[in-house]
């Protein structure tokens, strides 16, 4: 029998709700034909964005969502995104490789209606590798500036008086590659004039850093030594690709992708650990503002990849898929005190996606469900839990996971099987009276078209023990 225990005196912090962010670059079908058809498209939509996918992210909750880039972000000339669509320019959408047709008729102010309709706070990549200094202050200046300059005015005859108040700017994107290849010195000077410039237009944003690996972590630490104060987050980036194949994996691909989705807690506390030197009081924030699985059907590149099967970075999407998801939130939770934010590369169709669509049909994936399921922990007070008596994985680690917070909603814990083949017998709190499982007849289990409702939860009144089945995630909460 495996006991879990809460411990409510042993506080890391509040779970902030961009823990629970979301990605969404102009890639593959995430934005163009996923979230957004047009307002002309036969698919019910609401101004362009599809009234399923908005509705789903209302009950699931998306707190923050990054756009437009990714990679797409250092080509992105956001000027070419406002005004009457039919007078916007065509121009080539360029990310990851893919070429494609871009009429821009997905823009900011459209953009900036998708977070207001699914209640997400926005975040702006700004272009670094084509742009400008001075382009990137003025996107700034046309969606905050609160006087009538020209951009406030022309924000105006585009529909939005108001000033939109976008907090979060990233000051490029993996800018280490596909951002400009740029070396970590020269990137880390050309931050420190961007965002001492972009202070100047809105002293109240929030900017972004790009970080990369320890190397180049390590480096750019020292070239901003003496200008920290100019860097709210630092980013990073984490995808899970020694996985084996997104369907067919076998024991030993599921538990190495679990390690994988484990250790990235420890990649942000040796991020965390760099920052000390020139950040001792902790105020800049870890932003792991890509994070997820990338299946090698996927990618052309890293351990079996196949290069791009479906040209559109659409990847399976299984049970294994969403029981990843749980093991990374478990450390979010316990970093939350250095951790600023967590986006889920991608929100849809693309990578690791909650939703993904064919044509007028849309589904829900696993990992949708165990966000959502997860959401009663947003803005708790993440607690340390304990777990004793649990069976082990092959590499010696318990079998059992949890994490647990406290708040408005009570307390909420969250149990997850991670063996293969083995279930769990718990002994449980004794105010865990509801529990919701997420488990299906096998690992690699998906939703599909065809499919949609193969992998559901299913919540159950709980005596005071559960048994959870293999790679099964249980969400324990008291009934209200
Ligand atoms: O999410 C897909 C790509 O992964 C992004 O464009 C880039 O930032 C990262 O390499």
């Amino acid at each position: 029998m495996t006991t879990v225990r809460i411990h409510e005196d042993e506080p890391y912090g509040q779970i902030s709700p961009r823990l629970y962010g979301h990605f969404a670059e102009h890639l593959g079908r995430c934005c163009y034909n996923g979230l957004w058809v047009g307002p002309a498209s036969p698919i019910p939509n609401i101004e362009g964005f599809r009234t399923d996918i908005v509705e789903a992210f209302q009950a699931m909750r998306v707190p923050l969502l990054r756009w437009p880039g990714g990679c797409y972000a250092d080509h992105y000339h956001w000027r070419d995104g406002v005004g009457n669509p039919s007078e916007r320019p065509v121009r080539l959408g360029m990310s990851c490789g893919l070429q494609v047709r871009d009429d821009n008729s997905l823009g900011t102010h459209e953009f900036l209606r998708f977070c207001e309709l699914i209640g997400a706070e926005p975040y702006l990549a700004g272009n670094v590798g084509s742009g400008s200094v001075q382009e990137l202050c003025d996107w700034v200046e046309y969606c905050n500036a609160p006087v009538q300059t020209d951009l406030a005015q022309e924000r105006g005859r585009n529909g939005r008086t108001q000033p939109f108040g976008v907090k979060l700017w990233g000051v490029g994107n993996e800018n280490w590659g596909c951002g400009g290849n740029y070396e970590a010195e020269s990137y880390g000077l050309e931050y420190r004039r961007y965002a001492g410039m972009l202070r100047h237009v809105d002293p109240t944003a929030e900017l972004v850093v790009c970080g990369h690996d320890s190397h180049w972590n390590a480096r750019i630490i020292q070239t901003l030594r003496n200008h920290i104060g100019l860097v709210d987050h630092f980013s990073i980036h984490r995808y899970w690709i020694d996985c084996g194949p997104g369907v067919d994996f076998t024991e030993e691909d599921y538990y190495r992708s679990v390690k994988e989705a484990d250790a990235t807690e420890k990649f942000v506390q040796e991020t965390r650990a760099l920052l000390d030197e020139v950040d001792p009081k902790g105020r800049v924030g870890i932003a792991l503002d890509e994070w997820g699985v990338w299946h090698p059907e996927a990618r052309p590149w890293g351990p079996g990849g196949k290069g791009d099967e479906t040209k559109e970075y659409f990847q399976a999407a299984t049970l294994r898929d969403a029981v990843l998801v749980a093991v990374a939130l478990e450390g979010f939770h316990r970093q939350c005190a250095s951790l600023s934010m967590a986006n889920l590369a991608q929100i849809v169709n693309v990578l690791h996606a909650p939703i993904q669509t064919s044509g007028a049909q849309m589904w829900l994936t696993p990992t949708y469900h165990v966000l959502r399921m997860s959401s009663a922990h947003i803005g708790q007070q993440a607690i340390r839990t304990s777990v004793e008596g649990s069976s082990a994985l092959p590499d010696g680690s318990p079998s059992v996971s949890a994490t647990a917070s406290v708040g408005e909603e009570g307390p909420v814990l969250t149990i997850t099987n991670r063996h293969f083949t083995q279930p769990a017998e718990l002994q449980v709190p004794n105010w865990a009276a509801v529990c919701t499982l997420l488990s299906g007849p096998s690992a690699n289990a998906e939703n599909s078209a065809g499919q949609p409702h193969h992998v559901q939860p299913k919540s159950q009144k709980i005596g005071a023990t559960l048994e959870l089945p293999p790679f099964s995630v249980a969400i324990l909460q008291s009934a209200r």
